[in-house]
Formats: C-alpha cells, structure tokens, sequence
C-alpha cells in the first residue's frame, strides 16, 4: 500500500482543480442522507471491503461526523491546543482510525453518456474514494472541497460509491489548530452532470471608483472540454442588478477561437470579457448591493449547453497611510473570529445554522468575520456577500505544535501553496472577502512565501494577512518586521499600552487591525471599552477579531440541559481542559454578557451630552441614520418619568448633528437620567423592526453625595464577656466572637448566620484557571499564596461612653500573608441598622479578588430588586451594557452557569438593593455606590466545582456587597486586569443600612 497519508508531496490523486463555487444547470443528484458506515482502528484491516457486502454496518447520516456517534465509542473527540492530538514527528502518524463508506445511487441510461462529477464539501482528514469497486482518487485538506470527475467510471442503472477516510495524516501536522480533533464526511456531497465540454471556472473581477461612483468589471471564463473540443462554443455573459434587470451594455459575447490553441501565444480554452464604465451601487457591509452574472455556455449550433449564475459586488479595497480603505473608507473592523462549530454535530453545519449565527452577529453590530482557521463551507460566503460581513477568508494551515518547522522545509511547500491557491480559487468571486490569510501559528518562512507570492499574483485586489510574519511565538513580537510577508500589522492579544505605543510611534505604513483580542473565555472581556476608545483615538489602529464567537462545549447524549463537556470529558489521555470554551456565545449559540458589552461598545450611533445640547454621532462609512427611530425618555431615581418620544436624523456618515431636548424638573436630592434608544425603523435580513441597535444614558443631575439620611436610635447597650446586644423598640442585634450574629426584628431572626467579611471570590478563567493550579504570576495563584481562602478573623470591641448607641468594631484577619484589619461601626435606624465598614489593605496584600462582606438570609427571599446597572451582570471593567435603573428579578435567575463554575452576577453602580420574600423585605441603601450580588450558591463551592453538575444551590440566600472587586481583564490569555480596576493596597469604605419590612 502506498503511504500517501504520510507523505507531504502528495496532495491528491485524481482531484480537479479548484474552480470558483457555483452551481451549473445540469441535473444534481443529492448524495446526502443515509450512508452505510464501518468503523475499524486500521486502515491495514480494511483489505477486501470493497468487494464484500455492508451486512452488520452501522448506518449513519452524511455529512456527520463518526467521532461524535455513540454508537462508535473506540473512537472520541479529542480537545487539544497547542498539541496534536497524537505523539509522533512529522509526516508520521499513530494507528490510524478509519471510516468505511458506502452509497447506492442511480443513473438514469440517458444521462450515462454526460460528464459526471462529485463534490465533496469536505472531510476530515484524508480519503480515498471510489466508485462501483474501481479507485477514483485520493484527497486531503479537510476544510476545501474535492472534486473528481465519476465519467469512466459509472454505468447506467445502479452505481455505489465508497470512501474510505482516514483520521490523521502528514496533514495532521498542518491542521492543527485549537479546537476538537473529529472525523468524519462533515460537510455535503453530490453530483452533478455537465456537457462534454462545460464552464469549467469563472473569475468575475469587478472594481469600483469610489470618488465618482462607477465600476468596472472583467470576467475571465475558462472552457473545459477534452483537448481542443471547445472550439467554437461561446461565452454569453448578461450583468443583472439588484432588482433583477439587465444593466445598460448588460451583455458581452466571445467565442473559443483555434487561436486559444495556437503555439507559444495560445492562452487556452479561455475568455476574458469586459464591460465599460458602469454607474454602480458598490457592495460594503453596511449596503451589501449584489449583481448578478448570467453566464451561459452556447455550442457552436448556437444551443446554450450550461447556464451559471454567479452573485459579485462592486467594491475597492486599498492599504494607504497606515489604513485599509474599503470604497475609500477607513472602515474599523468590529470584527470576532469564528471556527465551525456545532455543540450537537460537532461541527456539521446547515445554511439555516450560519444563517442564524450571522443574524446574531448582525444583531450585535459585529461587522467582519476571520474564519479563523481554515476556509468555511461556501455558503457562510453566500451568506456574509448578502447580510454584509468583511472576511478575512483564512487558509487550513495551522502548525502550532512544529510551529516554524514545517514552513522552511521545502518538502511542505507544495501543500503550503495548494492551501493558499486552492482556497483563493474557490472564494475569488466574493465580494465579501476583503483579506486572504495564509493561516496561523505557522512560523514563517519560504513556504508561507510562495503562498503570498502566488496569491499577489493572481489577485492583486485584496491585501495579505500573515499573523506568522509579525510574532515569533514565545520568543517576541516583530510587529514591523517582515513587512513583505504581510500587508497588515495583525497581532494577538495586544495590550492597550502596546497598541498606543505602536501608533504614537511607528512609521510603519500598514494598518494594525488586531487578528486576535479580548480572549472571551467564561466571565471574561474586560476593558473592551478601553480597547476601542484606543481605536477610535490613534490613526493607524483599525479594529480586531474577538477570540472568539462561540464556546465550543460538546453535548453528550443524555447529558442535562444546559450542561456541556470540554477537553477531557471523553478520556483524552492528553487535553486542555475547558480552553475550548472561549467565546462570546454558549455552545448552543446563545449569547454571552461579553457579547451584549461588545454590541454596546462597537454600536455605530452614539448620543452624547455636550454643554446643554446633545449630539448624535453616526460612525456608520456609507449609510445615513434615516433607517433608525431614535427615542428617549427620562429617569427619576431609575423609574421612567413621562413619555418616550420618537425623531427620525437623516445624519449622513461620518457626521454628526446636534440638537436640543427640553429638560425636565427633577428635585435636587434625586437622581435624573436619559436614555436614548435608536432601533431600525422598519425591517432587515437579518432583524426585525424595532430591534435595538445602540443606546446611550447620560446622566444628568447625581443624586447630592447620594448620602441615606439615618437616625440613629436611642438604644440599649448590655455587655458582657462574650456577648455585645444593641437593642430598640423593634431591633435588637447581637455580637460575639463570631462578629454580628443575630438580627432579631419583633422578636424573630432575620440572619441564618454571621455577617462575614469577605476578600474571596470564586475564580473566573481570567483569575487562573484551577486545573493548573501553580500558575506563577496568575491573580489566582497569588491569593492562594497570600493565604486569602484562609483568614482567620478576631473581632474586638470597644467600650466607649459618648457613643454608647454604636458598636465598634475592629476585625483583624491573620493569613499567610500577614494582617488586614476592617473597623466597623454599628448602630441601630429606624427599621433596621446603620453599618460601616473601612477595610485596611496593606502593602503585602496586591491584586484582590474584592473587598466586602457576605450576608447569610434564608432561602425564602427570592425575588430581587435594584437600583444600579442591569439587566445582566456587570462588572467594572464591563459595565457599559449596563442601564442603570432600576432592575427586577429573582435570585435564581442571578446564577450564571459558566461552564467552569466560577464568579458571576456581580453588579455595579449599586443605589440600593432589596430582597423580599413572601412576607418580608431586606433593603441595603449605600451613602455612595456599592457593587453587589445575590446568590444561592457560595463562593467557596463555585471555586471548587468543575462542572456545573458538581454545584449545588445552597439552601440560604446569600447577598454580598463589595467596595470593591477586582475587573474581569483577559488574562486567561492575554493582558491581566487594567491597573485601575485592579484593587491594590489601600482604605476601602462601605457603608449602608439595612432595613427590614414586613409586607403588607
Ligand atoms: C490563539 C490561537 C487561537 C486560540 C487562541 C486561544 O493563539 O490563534 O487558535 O488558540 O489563541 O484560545
Ligand atoms: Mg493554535
């Protein structure tokens, strides 16, 4: 048997060459659907199954993935990173998981004598096929189609079809990107039947003069036929615009001539057809205006034979000045990087799935895609040409684990350059794709060279993007070296500082657009507000791709709702762990907090106060606001205060406009806002009318010092050796060794347990990830050093005469790194207590988790309101999504359940907030904002669970207010929390009352 699987130089046996997607006229036979399957450990075990029957096969669905079938447990999902999924040095593989297919289909006798070929969307990772016992060819690159042509090798009636695939290959080595290692047929297959000589490609290369509007365009159409059997047909090509009608000088001729034959100046089977000038409406995200081309292929006695229709855009792209100019626009790219990815099939995709994650990202203002890692099926391009997406179209070349090895060996040019070619070949006809990407974490060297130089070449019109030319993994950035090896600046996970170093200084002339940034993994994406207040400041920074869209969490059969596993959840020897849960939406495709945070920070209108007036900006390139309803309605103390009232601005882009409201009477000891709404105005592809785009509040009078007036009561005082009581009519509260302890109102006790102080929180991915749990430098590692999941607290107090209706305390709290001491005050109001807290954070105490105390109540109070950012949790370095107002909910709906258990639902900018149950309420009212959160769940068991499954509510309600707590950053990978929401050594205050009510 010849080893192609492990052999470099061979790329394919057999394959057609790439050609640009598009579906001809001839009949198509559907190949999806049922499909017999054996699975075997061996490619060697799989002599003679050509030949012998499929009885005791399995039956499955194509395209689906065998590593996601139960059926077949030998063989699982597999989740690593930087490693492959098996040990061995390149080209070599281990023992070689194999898929056996068969498929029974049907030629009719009069369609025998036609051209018959088959598509293979994709699969993973190499195969061999053939057709009724006879061997057609042998492919790899499991992220491109592969075509061969079937002809000689079927009959009339019945035909069956078998592939054989193979897990691993020498290929293995060059995709081996972060994600799951499956096997399978994952995308669709068929047939489809041409004449003898048919279109064989089509390059549709149209251009567009921005400054007076008008486009050109060339198409090149490449005639097959078997030697020079083309001769005499021609090419008739009708340009229909977006309401179907044909264009002025719509339709150009030519005719294969003996000439495209002729010696030394004969160019082949070949048409290249122009149009003149033509007044256009070009194609950008913002107004994805599509043209249509009719190419039809006429025989000689003038019969059309085949009929193709081909979707292109009028756009122009240029690299100028530091900026990448889209129909001479310094377009920013709000851009997230997307793998495949399906929490059911693995990563089988249907158009009605990509569909709905692109109406997702169009609903989140995210206007540019990296199909990072490797090209997509073609109908996510379909798809971005039609709802407006700019791509950066990627190549299937990852060789993180050899990283620079592979790129410098010549013996892996070949592969090198087919990825690059093959993927520019089938995606050359999209308007949509803005950027070609040679792939990632590769090195960089010759190999990636003859990919550039190649794709230069053949299609000058879009710029190169090569993150391997400006980072040498692990070793240092070189982000203006290798300037031939990229035409874009595209680092990774750069910090704010870096990237306002590189524009205050360099003299690089090409725009740094972030390849990868804001590592969305669990509670994560901190400082994105930071990140694009940077962008929007410096010429020369252009925007990035968040890391990236969806987490990749896997659904076991029978496993809860809600519930997903990650690396090592099928008995992978090696994995890593949830780092496969990094995006801004759940494995089922569900929205994140850090997506909603990143719809508000990258929204393309914004409303602003200036002096007495507003200002509406419109940061759309190429579209006026006339297609949104702004609105806006006051808020006294977080409840609205009167009605909504509606404009429409016609502000064309790049402007803004300002304008007046009438402000409202509001008294001084409260606090007044506005919020402003802008939603389209009637409906899209991709929303409905009425869906919200952007929003601002702006504040406009804070409440005075925000202070809670209190009266102390008069109260009575007992002391004695252990015990401390305060008590009034109504309150009685006690403390002891334990601190305050009981809280008896009318005689019944509101504490399940003592007030705690608290300078724990359960970790997030960003704090450090806890299946490693010596991860020197990490925020996580450090607080276990300083001893902060283990302070043993003494609480003393003072007797003093003047002040005998307030209780002081002073807690000192001993650990490993030595003594915190919070002085504490209590006293009796009203209906409740009045607190403060100052918490003294020494030198040696740096980087805290937060600052605060916990409260322990029953598990009856369940509902929960708040005056303060909401809906959804906020922290601060991730509160822009937040309104303040005030919010209603119930505790239960507080839990967040990441996948790895850890900090959620926290809440800023905290006025007050209330639990009740059925029959009472509790009430805590900050003199300044807290920040704040309501749980069953204890912080302790979220820091030691694993996986939702091990976590179990407790039965109290548990409420927990902070001075202070640490942002959310991205350092799981990538720059750690900003200095200013880090909470460092220093006094923290708190201070609030309690109050308690009974409902009537
Ligand atoms: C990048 C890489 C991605 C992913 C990410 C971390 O280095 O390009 O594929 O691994 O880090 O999640
Ligand atoms: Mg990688």
């Amino acid at each position: 048997m010849n080893k192609y699987w492990e052999n470099p130089e061979v790329l394919s046996i057999g394959r057609l060459p790439s050609r640009s997607s598009f579906a001809t006229s001839g009949k198509k036979i559907d190949l999806n659907g049922k499909w017999k399957f054996k699975w075997t450990n061996n490619p060697e075990k799989a002599d003679n199954w050509l030949k012998r029957g499929t009885k005791g096969w399995l039956e499955v669905d194509v395209p689906s993935l065998w590593t996601m079938d139960d059926r077949i447990s030998e063989d699982n999902p597999i989740y690593t990173n930087v490693l492959l999924p098996f040990q061995g040095e390149p080209p070599s593989v281990p023992k070689n998981p194999t898929g056996l297919y068969k498929k029974k289909f049907t030629i009719r006798q009069k369609y025998v004598d036609k051209r018959w070929v088959i598509f293979l969307g994709g699969i993973e990772n190499c195969f061999f096929l053939y057709c009724n016992n006879q061997e057609v060819g042998f492919s790899k690159d499991s992220r491109l189609p592969a075509e061969f042509d079937l002809t000689p090798f079927l009959k009339a009636g019945e035909n069956e079809l078998a592939i054989k695939v193979f897990r691993y290959s020498d290929t293995s080595y060059i995709e081996n990107q972060d994600h799951w290692s499956h096997a399978g047929i994952h995308r669709g297959v068929f047939l489809y039947q041409t004449e003898k000589v048919y279109l064989k490609d089509i390059y549709i290369k149209p251009s567009y003069a921005a400054k007076d509007s008008v486009g050109n365009l060339n198409v090149s159409v490449k005639v097959g036929g078997q030697n020079r059997a083309s001769i005499g047909h021609s090419i008739n090509i009708c340009i229909l615009n977006q309401n179907g009608d044909a264009i002025s000088q719509g339709e150009v001729e030519g005719i294969i001539e003996k000439s495209a034959f002729y010696p030394i100046i004969g160019k082949g089977a070949k048409l290249s057809l122009n149009w003149p000038a033509i007044p256009v409406a070009p194609w950008s995200a913002e107004t994805p205006n599509l043209y249509t081309a009719v190419v039809k292929l006429i025989s000689p006695h003038g019969d059309v034979i085949e009929r193709a229709e081909l979707k292109f855009g009028f756009r122009d792209i240029q690299v100028k000045d530091k900026e990448l100019l889209i129909n001479d626009k310094p377009v920013l790219i709000k851009g997230v990087n997307r793998h495949d990815h399906c929490d059911i099939t693995g990563r089988v995709l249907t158009k009605e799935s990509i569909r709905a994650e692109l109406f997702l990202m169009k609903q989140h203002n995210i206007n540019a895609i990296r199909t990072s890692h490797y090209p997509n099926q073609e109908e996510f391009y379909d798809l971005c040409d039609e709802l407006g997406f700019y791509v950066i179209d990627e190549a299937n070349l990852e060789a993180h684990q050899h990283y620079a090895q592979l790129g410098e060996d010549s013996h892996w040019a070949p592969q090198f350059l087919s990825r690059a070619s093959r993927m520019v070949e089938r995606d050359k006809n999209h308007p949509c794709v803005i950027i070609w990407s040679v792939g990632n974490e590769t090195g960089f060297g010759p190999n990636q060279m003859s990919m550039i130089a190649w794709i230069r070449e053949f299609d000058p019109s879009r710029p190169i993007h090569n993150e391997n030319a400006i980072c040498e993994q692990r070793i240092k950035n070189k982000w203006e070296e290798n300037r031939h090896g990229s035409d874009i600046i595209c680092p990774m996970y750069p910090s704010i500082s870096e990237l306002e170093r590189h524009a205050k200084t360099s003299n690089d002339s090409r725009p740094l657009i972030i390849c990868e940034y804001a590592h969305a993994m669990g509670n994560s994406c901190g400082n994105l507000k930071e990140y694009w207040d940077t962008i929007e400041r410096w010429h020369g920074l252009q925007g990035g791709f968040v890391w990236e869209w969806k987490d990749h969490g896997l659904r076991k059969k029978n496993q809860p709702q809600g519930q997903w596993s990650y690396g090592g959840d099928f008995n992978e020897s090696n994995h890593d762990f949830n780092f496969v849960c990094d995006g801004l939406c759940w494995p089922d495709g569900k929205p994140h907090n850090a997506l909603i945070e990143l719809k508000k920070i990258i929204q393309p209108v914004k409303i602003k106060r200036i002096r007495n007036k507003f200002l509406i900006q419109n940061d759309h390139y190429f579209k006026g606001l006339e297609d949104y309803e702004v609105s806006w309605q006051f808020f006294e103390d977080g409840r609205p205060k009167g009605g909504k009232e509606i404009r429409i601005f016609s502000t064309p882009p790049q402007h803004y406009e300002e304008f007046e409201i009438k402000n409202t009477y509001c008294p001084d000891r409260k606090e007044l806002s506005i919020i402003f709404e802008c939603r389209l105005n009637q409906n899209t592809k991709w929303a409905r009318k009425g869906h919200l785009v952007a929003w601002d509040q702006i504040t406009l009078q804070k409440k005075r010092g925000n202070t809670v007036p209190h009266k102390i009561e008069k109260t009575v005082k007992k002391i004695n050796a252990s015990l401390i009581k305060l008590s009034s009519e109504e309150n009685e509260i006690s403390f002891n060794e334990k601190g305050l302890f009981s809280w008896r109102q009318k005689d019944k006790e509101l504490l399940e347990g003592p007030l705690m102080l608290n300078f724990w929180r359960a970790p997030t991915d960003n704090d450090g990830f806890k299946f490693f749990p010596n991860q020197e430098g990490k925020a996580l590692s450090n607080w276990k050093k300083m001893g902060l999941d283990n302070i043993c607290w003494v609480h003393e107090y003072k007797q003093t005469k003047d002040q005998s209706n307030i209780v002081k305390q002073t807690s000192i709290g001993e650990c490993k790194a030595g003594r915190l001491k919070v002085t504490s005050e209590y006293a009796l109001t009203g209906q409740g207590l009045y607190i403060s807290h100052q918490f003294r954070v020494g030198k040696n105490f740096k980087n805290l988790p937060r600052v605060g105390v916990r409260w322990k109540f029953l598990k009856q109070y369940k509902n929960l309101t708040w005056f303060g950012k909401g809906p959804q949790e906020t922290y601060e370095d991730r509160k822009e999504s937040g309104v303040k107002k005030e919010h209603r909910s119930t505790v239960a709906c507080q839990y967040v359940p990441y996948i790895m258990p850890q900090e959620h639902g926290n809440l800023t900018e905290i006025s007050w907030l209330q639990i009740s149950s059925d029959t009472k309420t509790i009430k805590f009212s900050g003199t300044s904002d807290m920040q704040a959160s309501v749980s069953n769940y204890l912080d302790q068991d979220l820091t030691d669970a694993f996986r939702t499954s091990e976590l179990k509510p407790t039965e109290y309600c548990w409420v927990y207010l902070d001075a202070a707590q640490r942002g959310l950053g991205g350092a799981s990978c990538g720059p750690d929390t900003l200095n200013q929401y880090q909470v460092s050594p220093g006094t923290y205050k708190l201070e609030y009352q309690v109050k308690s009510n009974t409902k009537t």
